[in-house]
C-alpha cells in the first residue's frame, strides 16, 4: 500500500502513540544565570578521572570504532566495587533505558504493569507506548504501600507482569526497607524492579536482595550521586540469567564509549562518592529544617531532593514567583491526589538564594 500524497503520514503513527502526549522532562534552561533545583541533579562536579577517562577514550582512532556492546569495561569495575558478579549486571543509557528495556521484555499484549502513585512519571510513559494498562496503586498516608499493591491482577483482571517501585521514591523522597520489599516480591506474580536511581542517598538499599530473590532487579543511575546526568549511563542487576533475557531487547550499542569510560572511573572512585554523599546529607538537612521554619510541611527525605507542602499558600504561585528569579524547583500535580514543591539539594550557596528568595516572595504575598 503507498501513502497518497494528501494522506498525512503523522495520521499513520499507531493510536496508542497518537493518543498521548508523550513524557515532558523537567525544564532545561540552556542560557546562564539559573539556580537550578529542578530534576535532582547533582550540584558538584564529577570525580576529577572522569575527565581523563573521557579524554583517554577520545584518542587515536578509538571513536572510529563501535564499542563494547556490553560495556565490560563498566561490568568488571561495578562488580568489583558493588561485591557482585559482573554477569548480574546490565548497562544502559540512562536508567530510563533498563526501565523501557524491563518494560518491553516482560509486558506483553494483555498483560498489565504496576506502580505506586504518586511517583516517578515515566512509567505512565512506557506503558502507553507498549500498549499496556500500568496501574498505578496509592501510598498509604506514611508512604508505604497498601496489600492491593501484591494483587496477581488488576482490578480490571489483566495479569500483572511487571511491578516497579522507586525507592527512595520520587517525589517524597522516602524509603521502604528491604525487608518491605522482599517480602512484597515474594507475594507478585511477577518481577519487582527497585528502581534505585536515588539509592546511594539513602540509609539502606535493595542490592543485596538480588542474590537472595531472582524476583527482584535493581535499577541504578549515575545521573544523581555520581554527577553524570549528561553523559547518560546506568545500570540493571539481576541474577544473570535475567540479565541474559534482558540483553536480547536491549539496543546493540545503547552505551557509548565515552559514556562507559566516565561512568567506570566515576564507579572506582568511592572516595569521591562518599564525600559527595555527606555533603549532599548535610545541605538536605538544612534545606529540610529551614523550610519548616517558612511554614513548610517537610518530608524527611532519603534522596537528593526534599518534598514540601505549604497549608496556606498556592504551590505553583511560589513555583512562578521563584521562576521569575530565575530559580527553577519543580511544581508537581498528581491528579486525584495533589500537588506540592519538589527542591533539589543543590549547593549550599545555591540553597542560601533559594531561601532568600523564597523568605521574601512568602513576605511579599502574605
Ligand atoms: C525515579 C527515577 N528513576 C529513574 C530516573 C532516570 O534516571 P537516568 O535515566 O538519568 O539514569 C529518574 C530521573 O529523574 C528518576 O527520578
Amino acid at each position: 500500500m503507498t501513502v497518497s500524497s494528501s494522506q498525512n503520514l503523522a495520521s499513520l503513527v499507531r493510536q496508542e502513540i497518537a493518543a498521548i502526549a508523550g513524557y515532558v522532562p523537567g525544564e532545561q534552561p540552556q542560557d546562564a544565570g539559573w539556580t537550578k533545583l529542578n530534576t535532582n541533579e547533582n550540584p558538584y562536579s564529577p570525580s576529577a578521572s572522569v575527565v581523563n577517562a573521557i579524554t583517554a577514550a577520545c584518542q587515536g582512532r578509538s571513536l572510529a570504532k563501535y564499542p563494547d556492546p556490553f560495556a565490560n569495561q563498566f561490568r568488571a569495575q561495578a562488580a568489583e566495587v558493588l561485591g557482585i558478579d559482573p554477569r548480574m549486571i546490565l548497562c544502559g543509557n540512562g536508567s530510563d533505558d533498563l526501565l523501557t528495556i524491563l518494560v518491553r521484555c516482560f509486558v506483553g499484549a494483555g498483560d498489565a504493569m504496576r506502580v505506586p502513585t504518586p511517583s516517578y512519571i515515566l512509567y505512565q510513559t512506557l506503558a502507553d507506548i507498549q500498549g499496556v494498562p500500568c496501574e498505578k496503586i496509592t501510598f498509604t498516608d506514611d508512604w508505604s504501600l497498601p496489600s492491593t499493591f501484591a494483587a496477581p491482577c488488576t482490578e480490571a483482571g489483566q495479569p500483572v507482569k511487571l511491578a516497579i517501585v522507586p525507592n527512595p521514591n520520587s517525589p517524597s523522597g522516602t524509603l521502604l526497607s528491604p525487608e518491605q520489599l522482599l517480602g512484597l516480591a515474594e507475594q507478585l506474580p511477577c518481577p519487582l524492579v527497585v528502581d534505585e536511581a536515588y539509592g546511594d542517598f539513602g540509609d539502606t538499599n535493595c542490592l543485596e536482595l538480588v542474590r537472595q530473590s531472582e524476583r527482584i532487579i535493581v535499577t541504578r543511575s549515575m545521573s544523581k550521586s555520581y554527577a553524570l546526568a549528561g553523559i547518560r549511563f546506568g545500570f540493571a542487576v539481576a541474577q544473570p540469567a535475567v540479565i541474559e533475557q534482558l540483553g536480547k531487547v536491549k539496543d546493540s550499542y545503547n552505551c557509548d564509549a565515552i559514556a562507559t569510560a566516565a561512568a567506570t572511573a566515576a564507579i572506582a572512585d568511592q572516595d569521591w562518592l562518599k564525600k559527595n554523599q555527606s555533603l549532599i546529607r548535610a545541605t538536605r538537612t538544612r534545606l529540610s529544617n529551614e523550610l519548616r521554619r517558612f511554614g513548610f510541611s517537610v518530608i524527611d527525605s532519603q534522596a537528593n531532593f526534599v518534598w514540601c507542602t505549604h497549608p496556606k499558600r498556592s504551590h505553583k504561585d511560589i513555583y512562578e514567583a521563584l521562576k521569575k528569579n530565575h530559580i527553577l524547583i519543580r511544581y508537581m500535580v498528581y491528579r486525584g491526589w495533589g500537588d506540592g514543591l519538589r527542591v533539589t539539594v543543590g549547593t549550599d550557596a545555591e540553597i542560601d538564594v533559594l531561601l532568600s528568595t523564597l523568605g521574601s516572595i512568602l513576605k511579599e504575598t502574605k
